[in-house]
């Protein structure tokens, strides 16, 4: 891709020091950063670090003539192809939403016919208040492009979704704001790798998924242009680079960050989730007793397919797998009626086939419509493959699901 010109308002969070890291991994990429501060951003950092990190001026007031002399704000917020804020904070999301235009950034953000991705900081209550809650779904609703929230621990003490998205993060959703290929402007949820259910704070139970499928179809999506939140168990293959990984451990964690990540235009579940968890983990280590074997009872795990199959905001293509050793394609296709999905990728993992843990695959996907069987070939190009026939499905949408 090429360089493109972005203009980065800092809004006044303590999450703007990532501001900083963000900049240089622009630049990195060949993109030139216009830096907007914020009164309260230029708490949180110097305007002499941000203008020596990206080698501009860093615009501050409104009023500055002698800036304004230079390049007026309408044209400053016209001249970038994109316009990223980060922090985004409750305050400026709300000023966003409402159309204020008091200071340099809302002015800016109020003048743009160019698009704007923000990265929402703040305290998880703020995060939670519905006051915010609606200032998000307007912006949504006005074409905003957004990237996090994350889970995690703040600066405050508190834990909870608030956190801002990690610079990488940022620049993937920036690199997927400028995508091109079938899939641009698609959002693609992936479910990938195995998940682990703790028994005690050292033990666990967990499955043998590499994570190898999964991390190979988000990465034939994200080269069709799609954005991709990749949600990943404890895989031994690193994810794609340009996803937006949602690192998990348990079934229960998994359920957690899909939902959060939807809406999606289309989601493939490839994660090996295991089916049961230890119902009493403990706490503590569970110590030998001489003589006595330990008794685990196990609790069902939440069937993330099927949970997702049924939801209000189901997404419009919903992609299981089935991996079977016996009856592989009667078992897959009453798997595709029970979980509800649209297609279910069914392979063969019979230890004769040589699949699992191989590096190709032989896959039949079932659809309402049929079966249709895929030659044996490399993990990458049914990675590929199914990568176009999603492009293909949402280009087309079956007449029952398109909706006026
Ligand atoms: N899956 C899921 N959540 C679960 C279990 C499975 O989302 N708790 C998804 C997998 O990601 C996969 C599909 O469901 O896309 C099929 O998983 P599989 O484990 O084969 O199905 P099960 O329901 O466990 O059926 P069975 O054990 O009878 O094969």
């Amino acid at each position: 891709m090429q360089g493109k010109r972005i203009l980065l308002i800092i809004g006044g969070g303590i999450a703007a020091y990532k501001a900083l890291d963000l900049i240089r991994r622009l630049s990195e990429r060949g993109h030139a950063v216009t830096p907007v501060l914020t009164r309260a951003a230029s708490e949180f950092v110097t305007p002499l670090s941000v203008a020596t990190l990206s080698g501009s001026k860093v615009h501050q007031d409104l009023f500055d003539l002698t800036q304004e002399a230079e390049i007026g704000h309408i044209q400053l917020s016209r001249s970038a192809d994109l316009i990223v804020v980060a922090p985004a904070t409750a305050d400026l999301l709300a000023r966003m939403a409402q159309g204020r235009a008091d200071d340099l950034a809302s002015t800016l953000l109020l003048a743009t016919d160019t698009r704007v991705l923000v990265a929402p900081a703040m305290n998880v209550r703020m995060w939670d208040q519905p006051a915010t809650q609606r200032n998000l779904a307007t912006l949504r609703g006005d074409g905003i492009l957004f990237v996090g929230p994350n889970d995690g621990s703040m600066a405050c003490g508190e834990y909870g979704p608030g956190r801002m998205a990690e610079p990488l993060e940022i620049v993937a959703a920036v690199q997927a704001a400028f995508a091109q290929g079938p899939l641009a402007g698609r959002h693609v949820l992936v479910t990938s790798g195995p998940t682990q259910e703790p028994i005690d704070p050292v033990r666990y139970i967990a499955n043998r998924s590499s994570g190898a499928q999964g991390t190979a179809i988000a990465r034939a999506l994200l080269a069709l242009g799609a954005r991709v939140t990749f949600v990943t168990g404890p895989a031994e293959v690193p994810p794609p680079e340009g996803a937006q990984v949602v690192r998990v451990t348990t079934a229960q964690e998994m359920l957690r960050a899909v939902e959060a990540a939807l809406p999606a235009d289309a989601a493939i579940f490839a994660a090996a989730v295991a089916d049961w968890r230890v119902a009493d983990a403990r706490t503590s280590k569970m110590k030998k007793v001489a003589g006595a074997l330990p008794t685990l009872s196990f609790a069902e795990n939440p069937d993330i397919l099927h949970t997702v199959s049924h939801a209000a905001n189901r997404p419009g293509l919903v992609i299981g797998f089935a991996a079977e050793t016996d009856d592989v394609i009667a078992n897959a296709a009453a798997k595709r009626r029970r979980k509800g999905c649209d297609w279910i990728v069914a392979n063969d993992v019979s230890p004769a086939t040589g699949i699992m843990g191989g590096t190709e695959n032989a896959v039949t996907i079932l659809r309402e419509e049929g079966a249709e069987t895929w030659p044996r070939m490399a993990k990458d190009m049914v990675a590929r493959r199914l990568a176009e026939a999603v492009a293909d499905a949402l280009r087309n949408p079956k007449p029952q699901d398109i909706v006026s």
